[in-house]
């Protein structure tokens, strides 16, 4: 075995190989006569010798060079060491440079390719690389999340059997350099996506040339559908009254002219309507104006009792009408909560209001607010004994519009924006609104508010 040979006897070959001329001029001498067979050996021997010593340091450097290139390859954490002297020692310093530049090359290599991996899988979107033959190759974090962890090496129709997305893939991989698509899936968590398929100019080094970009835009569409809702519900509670409005003007224009009974009885009629839509403008006017504020919380202070007995008697005439009495049960000494005095008068009178149109004639509301156990809150609940809600509206109550009985409602004047109102109020507040209801018995609209620094310390 070559590697096992030493120096000395690497040097004897050598010296044997390159003496061969030598032994063969010394045996035609010898042959002619010249020198007798028995010197001529000898002098060859000597000539062997003397070439071993000579060739025995740079056997010994060829050894040493061996030994370090074959160090290099391997995936030792330092280069193998250096021969020294010589030109063994130029060639094998000039390997080792290259070795070393090699290993740093690797290892800014490494850190980039982890780097690129940290940065997808810090992206929020789903990202899939595919092969040629619709195979993923890679896929980032948010791409397991929504599509399952073991994603690499399974077919694109087996995690993502969507007929768009399928098309895309086959159509840029006919030839289209990129294409857009829009989906959504279906089920009892409905989600919609937008995204991207583009081809990749040169094959990544795991075989991926397709790389399928998602965008969850659920929340998009979500807002967006809101928004033609409340353009369209705004719109239609604005018609009616208005509707109604320019018949009756149109009325006392023409054949009720000259009635003065019937002019007195349609101005009544229409100052009630002119009244509703002045209500229902205020009401958007104080949504769109607290939504706008609803991320820069209050920073006064208020002070619920005396606030709460105001609302009382604002709306005293309202609850007289009904033949209902609204009792106050303040804790005696009630801190100041953080807040913005006009929007929590808003706030009790919405819900005040509600428990009087909702509620019993005749009966009783109970308002209540006490301080929380850990005296970080005050609980302001409102109590009405009214025939209640049906659990299945009670997640919906808050949304803009969003009446159980549509009819009832606009009879009180409602527009279903009271509690969605109170729903925007609560959460600048930073508090929180519980419904709790017992259909039959009635309800209770419960807001938690914190209290003023100064006071719960
Ligand atoms: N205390 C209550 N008891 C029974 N149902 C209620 C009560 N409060 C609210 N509701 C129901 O919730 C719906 C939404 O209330 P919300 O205050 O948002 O609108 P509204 O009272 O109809 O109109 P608005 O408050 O704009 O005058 C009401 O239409 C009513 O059906
Ligand atoms: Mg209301």
């Amino acid at each position: 075995m070559m590697g096992a040979a030493g120096p000395w006897s690497r040097a004897a070959r050598l010296a044997l190989l390159v003496s061969l001329p030598a032994a063969a001029a010394l045996a035609a001498l010898a042959a002619l006569d010249r020198f007798g067979f028995g010197e001529a050996a000898l002098a060859w021997l000597a000539c062997v010798v003397g070439m071993v010593v000579m060739l025995r340091p740079l056997a010994s450097a060829i050894e040493g060079l061996r030994i370090h290139i074959d160090g290099l390859g391997e995936d030792a954490p330092e280069p193998p060491p250096l021969v020294s002297g010589g030109l063994a020692g130029d060639i094998a310093a000039a390997t080792g440079k290259l070795d070393r530049a090699w290993r740093r090359r690797g290892q800014a290599l490494d850190a980039a390719t982890a780097a690129r991996e940290t940065i997808l899988d810090t992206l929020p979107d789903p990202l899939i690389l595919l092969g040629r033959d619709r195979i993923v190759t890679r896929a980032n974090r948010a791409a397991k999340a929504l599509l399952g962890r073991d994603l690499a090496g399974q077919t694109l129709i087996s995690c993502l059997r969507v007929p768009e997305v399928l098309d895309a893939c086959d159509a840029v991989l006919a030839g289209t350099r990129s294409a857009d698509i829009e989906f959504g899936f279906s089920g009892p968590d409905p989600r919609h996506f937008s995204g991207h398929v583009q081809i990749l100019d040169a094959p990544h080094f795991d075989g991926g040339v397709l790389v399928i970009a998602l965008h969850d835009i659920t929340e998009v569409k979500r807002i967006d559908n809101m928004r033609a809702d409340f353009v369209a519900n705004a719109s239609h509670e604005i018609r009616t009254p208005l509707t109604t409005l320019v018949g009756m003007i149109e009325t006392l224009r023409g054949p009720a002219r000259d009635d003065a009974q019937a002019r007195e009885q349609f101005l009544g009629l229409m100052g009630e309507h002119a009244h509703r839509i002045t209500g229902l403008v205020n009401d958007l006017l104080s949504l769109s104006r607290i939504e706008m504020l609803e991320h820069t919380p209050p920073t006064g202070t208020v002070a619920l009792g005396p606030l709460l007995a105001r609302t009382r008697e604002d709306l005293a005439w309202k609850a007289d009408r009904r033949r209902v009495t609204i009792e106050l049960a303040l804790d005696a000494d009630l801190p100041p909560v953080i807040g913005d005095e006009s929007e929590l008068g808003q706030l009790f009178q919405n819900l005040l209001d509600n428990a009087i149109k909702y509620g019993d004639e005749d009966s009783s509301i109970d308002v209540s607010a006490a301080v929380s156990d850990d005296s970080g809150s005050v609980a302001v609940a409102v109590r009405d004994h009214g025939p209640g809600i049906d659990s299945r509206h009670l997640g919906r109550l808050t949304e803009r519009f969003y009446r159980i009985d549509k009819a009832r409602s606009r009879e009180m004047g409602g527009t279903g924006l009271g509690l969605a109102i109170v729903k925007h109020v609560v959460n600048r507040h930073r508090g929180t609104l519980a419904i709790e209801s017992t259909p039959g018995e009635g309800s209770r609209f419960t807001v938690d508010l914190p209290v003023a620094e100064e006071r719960s310390r």
